[in-house]
């Protein structure tokens, strides 16, 4: 019988009340699971920072990784509420990990320029440092810990956390999970990372791809596991020493991240994927380098990260993910697939339609043709307010369908009520160029608003009911008094209309 006192009983009771605290802190610390996306740059046309930020509002994009702090990047994402994690590129690592006051720095210039108006949740220190830079890892916690000072000393770092993405490569024997390390070459670096997260409740950030796990594998690896379709229960991966069951390779290689960080004694610290993706092109040699799979890749991860399913060594433990990449890379050097691991092209084209249908609302239902007119999520209510006054007045919207007992009644709210006018007005107006902005409450989405009964087309020939001569521009009128009024049934809507505001 265990005996309080007995100090191998008293060592138990410390290890046990530590594995709880792990868990609630592991369990406690986080938010919901997010979904972001990586912005690389080597494009031979990359886009403005302002059309890239319209292409991230457009998708719902609200969490994006830069590769640097660019200037023009971090002010055209301010007062967006997109939170932003910069990166200190590799090259300039050696000079910060030797000298605080270049760490200083570079924190005045990048970040503290920038933040509040910017979101700037975290900065990457240097990227995969171990395999591109190994001659720097010798200095690279001592970078982490004088970047960590200088927000310290703004005034920052409980806003703004610090921490370094690595290569899963570092882990190794990854599979069964229960049995992986890290590289123990790397352990004199590891260690006091790891104490250094520990310690500033930051992440592990990993960078997975299990598309070159499985082109590695000589066949081991089935595509189906790689892609998180299903499998058959003969072909689940066991693991022997802890009988968990994995369905895909995404999940393994987090779990290989939280035992390797277990052998080194540290159970409480959460993964972060700093970067995961499919290209959808490769060389005649990487025959699965395909749209299809990219897609189904892609679309089967946000979903599986959305859904919040955790691992099976920590179920229901968010993974946020940020997706590699935004756009194509067409510079890039390397082989066809290095090229291909983006969502769009340099226009902002969708390379391919992600299947997202029921995958909530953090992210764009799909990336497929941006034809509809909406709310912007978040907009100030009595802006969007005025603009639906604007629309369904001088817009000359054919707003009856709003009506109590029309179609589109429900759901009463202004933002439900914004999705129709604002769609039908820039429908109305062809689609053209500034019709979807109303002073920026307006954003183009690839989701149909329409709902139920409520179909925006179809309802009386909403398409070019009027001629566009006719029609105001709602940049050249007021929009805090609320336009004219409605046309035809406006004094019923203004009263439904106000009550909404009042009770929103
Ligand atoms: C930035 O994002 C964080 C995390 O969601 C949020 O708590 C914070 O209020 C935001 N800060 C600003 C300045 O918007
Ligand atoms: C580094 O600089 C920070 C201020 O940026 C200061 O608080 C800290 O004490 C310095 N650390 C060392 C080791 O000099
Ligand atoms: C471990 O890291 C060292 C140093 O980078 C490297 O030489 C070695 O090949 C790695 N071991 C494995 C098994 O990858
Ligand atoms: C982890 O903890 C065990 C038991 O307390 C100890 O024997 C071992 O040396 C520790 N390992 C490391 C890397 O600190
Ligand atoms: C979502 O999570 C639940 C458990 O929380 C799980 O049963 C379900 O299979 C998951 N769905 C997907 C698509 O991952
Ligand atoms: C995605 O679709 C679901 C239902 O189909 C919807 O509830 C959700 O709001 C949509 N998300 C976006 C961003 O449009
Ligand atoms: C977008 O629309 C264009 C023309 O309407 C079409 O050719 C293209 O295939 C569409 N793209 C997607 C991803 O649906
Ligand atoms: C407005 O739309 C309704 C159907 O929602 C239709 O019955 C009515 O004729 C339309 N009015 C005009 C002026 O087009
Ligand atoms: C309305 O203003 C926005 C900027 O606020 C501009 O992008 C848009 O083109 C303008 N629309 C028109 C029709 O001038
Ligand atoms: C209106 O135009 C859209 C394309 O912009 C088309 O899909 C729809 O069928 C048209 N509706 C009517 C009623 O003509
Ligand atoms: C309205 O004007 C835009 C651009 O000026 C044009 O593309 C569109 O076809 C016009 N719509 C109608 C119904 O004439």
């Amino acid at each position: 019988m265990l005996k309080f006192c007995d100090f191998r009983g008293f060592q138990s009771m410390k290890l046990l009340m530590m594995v709880l605290l792990s868990i609630f802190l592991l369990v406690s610390g986080d938010e919901d699971a997010f979904i972001g996306v990586n912005i690389g740059t080597d494009l031979s046309d990359m886009p403005h920072p302002t059309q890239v930020v319209a292409l991230l509002k457009s998708q719902q994009i609200r969490h994006v990784r830069l590769y640097d702090a660019d200037r023009g990047m971090l002010t055209a994402l301010a007062s967006t509420g997109i939170k932003v994690v910069v990166t200190i590129p590799n090259d300039q690592l050696l000079g910060i990990g030797q000298s605080n006051s270049t760490a200083a720095h570079w924190v005045s210039q990048n970040i503290v320029a920038h933040y509040p108006a910017t979101n700037i949740t975290t900065i990457c220190v240097g990227s995969e440092v171990f395999n591109n830079l190994p001659n720097v890892a010798p200095v690279l916690v001592t970078a982490l810990k004088f970047i960590h000072g200088a927000l310290v000393a703004s005034n920052l770092d409980r806003q703004i956390k610090v921490s370094t993405p690595i290569a899963s490569t570092i882990i190794l024997d990854s599979f069964p999970p229960s049995q992986a390390f890290f590289n123990h070459s790397w352990s004199p670096v590891m260690a006091p990372l790891l104490k250094f997260l520990q310690s500033t409740g930051s992440s592990l950030m990993l960078n997975i791809y299990p598309y070159y796990d499985y082109m590695n594998s000589n066949g081991v690896i089935p595509l189906d596991y790689a892609l998180f379709k299903p499998l058959p229960a003969n072909k689940e991966a066991v693991d022997a020493n802890t009988l968990l069951h994995y369905t895909n390779v995404f999940d393994a290689m987090v779990d290989a991240a939280y035992y390797a960080m277990a052998s080194l004694n540290v159970t409480n610290v959460p993964v972060l994927v700093t970067e995961s993706g499919w290209p959808s092109k490769g060389d005649p040699n990487e025959p699965d380098a395909t749209s299809d799979n990219a897609n189904t890749y892609n679309s089967n991860l946000i979903k599986h990260v959305l859904n919040q399913t955790g691992t099976p060594k920590h179920p229901g433990i968010p993974v946020s993910t940020y997706i590699y990449e935004l756009y194509n890379e067409d510079i890039k050097e390397g082989s066809v697939s290095e090229k291909n691991w983006g969502l769009f092209d340099a226009n902002g084209k969708p390379i391919y339609t992600l299947q997202l249908t029921n995958s909530g609302p953090t992210f764009a239902n799909n990336t497929g043709n941006l034809s509809h007119c909406v709310a912007m999520e978040g907009a100030d209510k009595k802006m969007l307010q005025a603009a639906l006054d604007w629309a369904c007045g001088p817009g000359k919207v054919n707003c009856s369908a709003l009506l109590q007992g029309q179609p589109c009644y429900e759901p009463d709210n202004v933002v439900s009520h914004a999705n129709f006018a604002f769609d039908a007005y820039y429908h109305m107006m062809g689609r053209g160029e500034g019709t979807c902005d109303f002073n920026g409450v307006a954003t183009l989405t690839s989701t149909d608003p329409s709902h139920g009964s409520c179909q925006l087309f179809g309802n009386g020939g909403m398409n070019g009911t009027f001629l566009n001569s006719t029609i105001a521009d709602f940049n050249s009128t007021s929009s805090a008094a609320g336009g004219g009024g409605y046309g035809g049934a406006g004094v019923l809507m203004k009263v439904v209309f106000v009550l909404a505001v009042v009770f929103l």
